[in-house]
């Protein structure tokens, strides 16, 4: 489910370059006389009318403050405002108008929020993190995260994986160790995660426990924390340390935290790469 909020404009196209081409939103779907454009998931329509309606504000909110500033960098001239904590709403913003004079707003939130991004921004922007804030991840965050991994596929439904969260700073600097340089990321996270599988309950437990990885990391970065794959955790040395029996398989180990330094998206390969078509 989703909704588009549509407003009047007296010019079309005037309003479709200025959303898109400053504030980098995409048109979703064309009308004709309206168009609807996307910015994450918020979905604005604007349609043709004798007078724009230019009543309210359109926020535009971002993961940190750091791309508030590129959009100020954008908007300097004509911004009212410079961006600035403001600590009633506990949000960094400042504010804009558009070309027919609405006010819109460009912030990110001071604070760990619900998940609200979409799938292709969730699967196109998940990146290996490997550099994270001191900030403990909240309690009631982990326990939403693993609410939303009981939705992942298993074999023969068996249900087989589970979650061990790490947060003993010596267990994680022996996971950390284990496969060091490649572990290292785990000591960069105030806690970790080991995902597991029980293989009494599965034919499958490599592809149960990978699977459940993947979601657990989608589902951790839909609430803006950040994962890193940790290759060959499944040693008997980490089960040992972490009380796992010696037949269970540990698909990885993986850092969890608020990152405080997102790579930039490694370059992939075409799509037509991917794809083999039967001759
Ligand atoms: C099976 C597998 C093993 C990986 N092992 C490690 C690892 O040991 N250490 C690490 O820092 N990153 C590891 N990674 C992360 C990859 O380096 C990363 O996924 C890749 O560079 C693409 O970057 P992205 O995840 O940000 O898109 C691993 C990823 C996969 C899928």
């Amino acid at each position: 489910m989703s909704g588009i909020h549509f407003m009047k404009t007296d010019d079309l196209e005037r309003v479709k370059d200025f959303y898109t081409n400053k504030i980098g939103m995409k048109e979703w779907v064309d009308q004709g006389q309206c168009v609807i454009l996307k910015h994450g998931n918020m979905l604005l329509g604007f349609c043709e009318a004798d007078e724009p309606d230019t009543d309210g504000v359109i926020t535009f909110f971002y993961e940190n403050k750091k791309q508030v500033n590129e959009m100020y960098d954008v908007f300097e001239d004509s911004a009212e405002t410079k961006p600035k904590e403001n600590e009633t709403y506990k949000i960094y913003n400042f504010f804009a108008k558009d070309v027919e004079g609405r006010t819109i707003e460009f912030q990110t939130f001071l604070h760990p929020l619900d998940p609200y991004m979409d799938a292709r921004e969730l699967l196109e922007g998940r990146r290996s993190v490997r550099d994270f804030k001191e900030k403990e991840v909240p309690e009631e965050v982990l326990q939403d995260i693993f609410e939303t991994c009981r939705y992942a596929p298993t074999s023969r439904h068996s249900q087989s994986y589970y979650f061990t969260p790490i947060k003993d700073r010596d267990t994680i600097e022996f996971m950390a160790d284990r496969r060091a340089p490649n572990s290292g990321p785990i000591a960069e996270a105030p806690m970790a995660v080991a995902i597991c599988v029980d293989s009494e309950k599965t034919g499958a437990p490599e592809q149960d426990g990978d699977i459940a990885a993947y979601h657990f990391m989608l589902t951790a970065w839909s609430h803006g924390l950040g994962t890193c794959w940790i290759a060959a955790m499944d040693r008997n040395d980490v089960k040992e340390r972490l009380g796992i029996d010696k037949d269970h398989f540990v698909a990885t180990v993986t850092p969890l935290g608020y990152p405080s330094n997102v790579p930039k998206t490694p370059s992939r390969k075409p799509a037509e790469d991917f794809v083999r078509y039967i001759t």
